[in-house]
């Protein structure tokens, strides 16, 4: 390659973009291009190579739809994800962290009331989850009437949306807190699962020799006036992929025991049945500017 020519190449594109009116965007893209032309320069990309690269966009955006967000789990599986969440969450010490949204968020899902399951099918062989918590703000104070929005797959490893056998909103929904900033959910304890594999970052994962697997955890978006929205998940402690997250979404500070319960009297205090696998989680909230 002519490093000469590719170098004046890299500046001459750079002083085309240079009059973007858009500030943030005249840098995000000046910054882009010098990335993406450095990245072809240390690997000495090939025309042959780039087409496959092409290919492989072209493809994850053709894999996309209402259900299928493709572009998300490529930026997910990179680590971009988790990084971009790193860079721009900024949490102060006491806040609960932030973590990946993930392509399995729908919005407007059915409001449940204090306690109600967010599993729509009969228990089986399941044994249901407490969680029970409160909404709090920096200074300790109970936050009223936010919305906890919580999502989890089913125990056969699926989000409702991928799984036709599944009712409809199985297994999301959203709560309100009391007054008192008290929340309680019922469900089922979370399961490890893999990400989809049938498409583009499948072969991905194929190719470089990594499995797909995500460690257990529930989803969950808190949203109240006056603060900052909290995107995150409870993590189940005791799951084997804690470690080895393939889209890197795991922090220690999210890690949370289920303990298994096994007093009909408890279980009753908690509107459920024993056995019963309970947590108890309070979200801390950061004000809003
Ligand atoms: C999820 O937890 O739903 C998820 C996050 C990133 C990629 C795939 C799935
Ligand atoms: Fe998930």
């Amino acid at each position: 390659m002519n490093e000469v020519i590719a170098a004046d190449l890299t500046d001459i594109v750079l002083e085309r973009y240079s009059r973007t009116p858009d500030p943030r965007l005249r840098e995000i893209l000046s910054s882009l291009i010098r990335h993406l032309h450095d990245f072809a320069r240390d690997v000495n990309l090939t025309e042959d190579e780039w087409m496959v690269g092409i290919d492989f966009l072209t493809r994850t955006g053709q894999k996309c739809d209402d259900k299928r967000q493709e572009m998300i789990l490529l930026s997910d599986n990179l680590g971009l994800s988790a990084l971009v969440n790193t860079i721009s969450a900024n949490v102060p010490a006491g806040a609960t962290e932030t973590t990946v949204l993930g392509p399995f968020y729908v919005p407007s899902t059915p409001e449940r009331q204090w306690g109600e399951s967010v599993l729509l099918r009969p228990l089986g062989d399941d044994i249901p989850l407490i969680v029970h918590g409160r909404v709090l703000g920096p200074d300790g104070e109970h936050i009223p009437d936010a919305t906890i929005e919580i999502w989890q797959t089913d125990s056969n490893g699926m989000y409702d949306i991928q799984d036709p056998d599944q009712p409809e909103n199985n297994l999301r929904g959203h709560y309100r807190s009391r007054d008192d900033g008290q929340f309680l959910i019922t469900s089922i304890r979370p399961t490890s699962y893999p990400i989809p594999v049938d498409g583009p970052v499948g072969e991905l994962l194929n190719v470089t020799a990594r499995h797909p697997w995500r460690p257990a955890h529930i989803h969950a978006v808190i949203t109240a006036k006056g603060y900052n929205s909290l995107t995150t998940h409870l993590f189940d402690a005791e799951d084997e992929y804690l470690k080895e997250d393939v889209v890197f979404a795991v922090k220690e500070s999210l890690i949370r025991a289920f303990t298994r319960i096994e007093d009909p009297a408890e279980a009753a205090k908690w509107g459920t049945t024993a056995p019963f696998w309970f947590l108890e989680n309070d979200f801390h909230l950061t004000k809003a500017r």
